[in-house]
């Protein structure tokens, strides 16, 4: 290929990506999108590379979508970076993916403040490392007054242990009192959860083509669009992002009416 014709094959690329861009921007946009960013491993498995390889490029895709996700305006993105199954791996993958992750959100901190973006976690962050859990708890702690894109990152996470916190947390209130068996309702429910105040996902990503949602927002996904993508997540690019949306913004959504 000459340098004129990759030149204009960027090119087309770069005006259909905008062309796309243009058009999602004319439909109503997801509020909140939730991804289930699978395929590390096997990304770099393809490449005769070390899964942690795959990990650090996952992060890169993952920088990416939180760029996307504020340059197009969407409210709430969440990304499950590590299930409470996630500690069965092997001890050097777990512990790589635990210093990955707190560097990761030191590194971030600077361009999550600039852009206006606050910090959530979703899990259980008490039996986390403790490296993880300090750094994690500053970006909580240092975006909380932020009023633009919300990340909420899972970490430790289980949709079932989840509902056991809120659970238990729901019988302490009834059992000292505070709290009477009549006023639990699904809104009671919902606010026991750690997503409390944040509207359930419109659209739930899964890359890497398993249809499963492995524990993942199990209360939350009730009514949630799901699309599972072929593609590895560090393969996920603003383009695949928008792409995604633009499949949201296909369907329609019934919540079980007609
Ligand atoms: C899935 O790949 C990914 C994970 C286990 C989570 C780790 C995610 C990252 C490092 C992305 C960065 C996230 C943030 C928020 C900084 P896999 O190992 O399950 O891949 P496989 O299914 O191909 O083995």
């Amino acid at each position: 290929m000459t340098a004129d014709s990759t030149g204009s094959a960027a090119g087309a690329v770069a005006a259909d990506e905008a062309a796309l861009l243009e058009a999602i921007r004319q439909q109503p946009l997801p509020r909140h999108v939730a991804v289930i960013m699978d395929g590390n491993g096997r990304w770099a498995g393809l490449r005769g590379l070390p899964r942690v390889a795959g990990h650090r490029e996952g992060v890169r895709a993952a920088r990416s979508s939180v760029r996307t996700a504020g340059r197009l305006g969407i409210g709430y993105l969440t990304l499950y970076a590590f299930s409470s199954e996630n500690w069965s791996r092997p001890a050097a993958e777990v512990s790589f993916l635990m210093r990955l992750l707190e560097s990761s959100v030191e590194e971030e901190l600077p361009e999550l403040l600039d852009n206006n973006v606050r910090l959530r976690t979703l899990g259980d962050l008490a039996t986390l490392d403790q490296g993880v859990r300090r750094s994690v708890e500053r970006a909580v702690r240092a975006t909380e007054a932020n009023t633009g894109l919300t990340l909420q990152i899972a970490l430790n996470y289980g949709g079932r242990l989840e509902l056991v916190r809120a659970v238990r947390s729901i019988a302490a209130d009834v059992a000292r009192g505070t709290l009477t068996l009549e006023a639990i309702d699904e809104a009671c429910i919902a606010g026991a959860l750690d997503t409390a105040g944040v509207p359930d996902p419109d659209l739930l990503i899964r890359t890497s083509g398993e249809y499963r949602l492995s524990n993942f927002l199990l209360w939350q996904v009730a009514y949630t669009e799901l699309l599972v993508l072929p593609i590895l997540w560090p393969d996920f690019s603003p383009r695949e992002f928008y792409g995604a949306v633009a499949e949201y913004q296909r369907r329609t959504r019934r919540f079980g009416g007609l």
